[in-house]
């Protein structure tokens, strides 16, 4: 194809997202009619030819039973992070590029009570909630102007105006941070997904990223207050096989020893197997509020009962 039937597919792909593509606005990320994710970059950004990305959603799971029978986790952890859902505990979902969060996090939001009103915020439209009182926002470019940009931080503060009773950010990256951490510490459920190579490296960004705000924050109000504010950490990686597996859970006891925020593991990747640690979630009562026996959600190391070791 020659550069200009290239630029010309790009234009009539681009047509159904509402974004564009010109020397104001050189990228465009965008969502395909079909869900899967259109990525351009034109001269002279690039040296000389233009960078085309399509990522394709080649699967897509839309409950925690489906990512146990696709061997992502197991049984026994799906059920502690259905409960843990249902409790309402803030859940981050961590990994790294194409790691499977944005699967796993909207899994996650089918264990949402459906009685919830649920209001999601993404940089563009991935998440398919299936609740029935769900409002889907995401962000907007500027204007040929330069004017009329909606950036997800903007998104993140209207949503606590929509009496929501359950918050999604698709995944924070920068400043935006900062406004669902205020979400979060101000009672509001919610959960997000965040890029890093581990747990702990989750929780420190969720320290490190709202200092991008400016704003005086500093780490004296961030570190307590991603302590106090987020309960779990779900971390998801790809395995030296290529299958996508969720290889932590850890729990915020809400404690912060120095400037270190306090972390138990309640499943852990033990010889290639993601098994039951010894620690806890915060927040017990939240279980036993809903009717839920957390101690036998969460049987001691080794007690599994043999159905609940099935899914490996
Ligand atoms: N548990 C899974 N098992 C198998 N394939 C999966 C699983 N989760 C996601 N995938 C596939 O992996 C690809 C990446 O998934 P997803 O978009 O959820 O990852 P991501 O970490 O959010 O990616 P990005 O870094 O682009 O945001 C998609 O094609 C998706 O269909
Ligand atoms: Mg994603």
């Amino acid at each position: 194809m020659t550069a200009g039937q290239i630029a010309d597919l790009v234009e009539r792909m681009l047509r159904t997202s509402g974004r564009r593509l010109d020397l104001s606005t050189p990228f465009v990320d965008a969502l395909m009619p079909d869900g899967s994710r259109l990525h351009v970059v034109i001269p002279d950004i690039t040296r000389r030819h233009l960078a085309l990305n399509i990522r394709k959603f080649v699967l897509q799971a839309h409950s925690l039973d489906e990512l146990v029978s696709l061997g992502t986790l197991t049984v026994h952890a799906a059920r502690f992070l259905e409960a843990a859902v249902a409790a309402g505990l803030n859940v981050i979902v961590s990994g790294g590029t194409q790691a499977g969060k944005t699967t796993l996090l909207n899994c996650l939001c089918a264990a949402i009570p459906p009685r919830e009103r649920v209001v999601s915020c993404e940089e563009v439209f991935e998440l398919k909630l299936p609740l029935p009182d769900v409002v889907s926002m995401q962000t907007r470019q500027p204007n040929l102007e330069g004017t009329g940009e909606i950036p997800l931080r903007r998104l993140v503060k209207e949503a606590l105006r929509m009496r929501p009773s359950r918050i999604i950010v698709g995944e924070v990256r920068q400043e935006e941070c900062l406004d669902l951490l205020i979400a979060l510490n101000s009672g509001l459920p919610g959960m997000c997904s965040i890029h890093a190579n581990s747990a702990r490296e989750a929780v420190i960004k969720l320290c490190t990223l709202p200092l991008l705000a400016g704003e005086n924050i500093g780490h004296a109000f961030v570190v307590p207050t991603v302590a106090s504010s987020v309960d779990l950490i779900v971390h998801t990686a790809t395995d030296h096989l290529g299958q996508r597996r969720v290889r932590e859970i850890v729990g915020l006891s809400g404690r912060v020893e120095g400037d270190v925020v306090e972390t138990a593991d309640i499943f852990t990747t033990r010889e290639d197997r993601l098994v039951r640690a010894e620690g806890y979630p915060p927040h017990p009562e939240r279980f036993t509020r809903l009717g839920l026996d957390l101690a036998a959600v969460l049987c001691p190391p080794g007690q599994e009962e043999p159905s609940r070791r099935a899914g490996h």
